[in-house]
């Protein structure tokens, strides 16, 4: 009771409410914001990651576009049933390079961080297709029309150069050739050499099996790096920090 007799003081005196609250909010504020200057130093450095090829960053605008995101996360959570469904929880160096990030919040289907590799690409395409002829209690809706958008490398220079912009380490060089390597990683036959050279480890296939260069070719190329970059058999998290 003694307590709530020394807070009617407060109650009953408006200044010096106020300058308690703000004292209040202030204290507050600068716990949540200050670490927001130390960003730089909270995301550790890991091999391996690196920036996507021009055709996954297409793929990966697609995947914004169509909002995937609604029904599917990417960030894999360091509990144990996450990491015995999913994999290694995900790092917040794996989507250093996302801008914006697909955390998401809600998972109506399951997390996607690390499904590159899981599947075959005649699986995505069967799945993104008709879901049900693969999961026959699927809810996903079909996205077959992306077989039929046909897509050229006419403005991916500039998106490249957009995401340089806010700072995703592109070289002169990648933003150059971002329109060869557009081209080069959905063709089989073309030289690869440039590509591996500036994205090392960069799948290079048909992945839609289709002549044509399409919005699947370049969704299904993003959901296949999904993931691979970090090699989990040789990861030391950084104990120094
Ligand atoms: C309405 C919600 C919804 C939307 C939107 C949605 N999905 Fe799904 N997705 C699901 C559900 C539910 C599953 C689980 C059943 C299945 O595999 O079809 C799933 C499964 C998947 C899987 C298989 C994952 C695994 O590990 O088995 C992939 C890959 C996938 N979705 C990709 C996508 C992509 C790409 C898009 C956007 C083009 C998308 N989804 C949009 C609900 C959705």
């Amino acid at each position: 009771m003694q307590i709530l007799e020394k807070h009617k003081i407060l109650e009953k005196n408006a200044t010096l409410l106020l300058i308690l609250s703000f004292l209040v909010v202030t204290i507050g504020g600068l716990v949540q914001i200050t670490p927001l200057f130390y960003l730089e130093n909270t995301i550790e450095k890991v091999e391996g990651v690196r920036p996507y090829t021009p055709l996954e960053l297409t793929g990966r605008d697609v995947y914004v576009r169509e909002g995937c995101y609604v029904c599917h996360s990417q960030m894999i959570r360091p509990m144990r049933d996450e990491v015995e469904r999913y994999g290694h929880y995900s790092l917040a160096a794996e989507s250093m390079y996302d801008h914006p990030f697909q955390w998401g919040s809600k998972r109506t289907g399951p997390d996607l961080a690390r499904v590159g590799g899981r599947y075959s690409d005649e699986w995505h395409l069967d799945h993104l297709r008709d879901p049900q002829s693969v999961v026959p209690e699927s809810i996903m809706p079909q996205y077959g029309h992306l077989m039929n958008r046909i897509i050229g490398p006419d403005y991916v220079q500039d998106r490249v150069e957009t995401d340089a912009l806010v700072g995703v380490p592109y070289s002169e060089d990648m933003i150059l050739a971002a329109a060869e390597d557009f081209r080069a990683q959905a063709n089989p036959n073309a030289d690869a050499e440039g590509l591996q050279e500036r994205y090392p480890g960069a799948q290079q296939r048909n992945f839609d099996r289709q002549p044509q260069l399409t919005e699947m070719d370049a969704l299904i190329a993003y959901l296949q790096v999904l993931g691979t970059m970090v090699d989990f058999s040789t990861f030391e998290p950084d104990a120094s920090r």
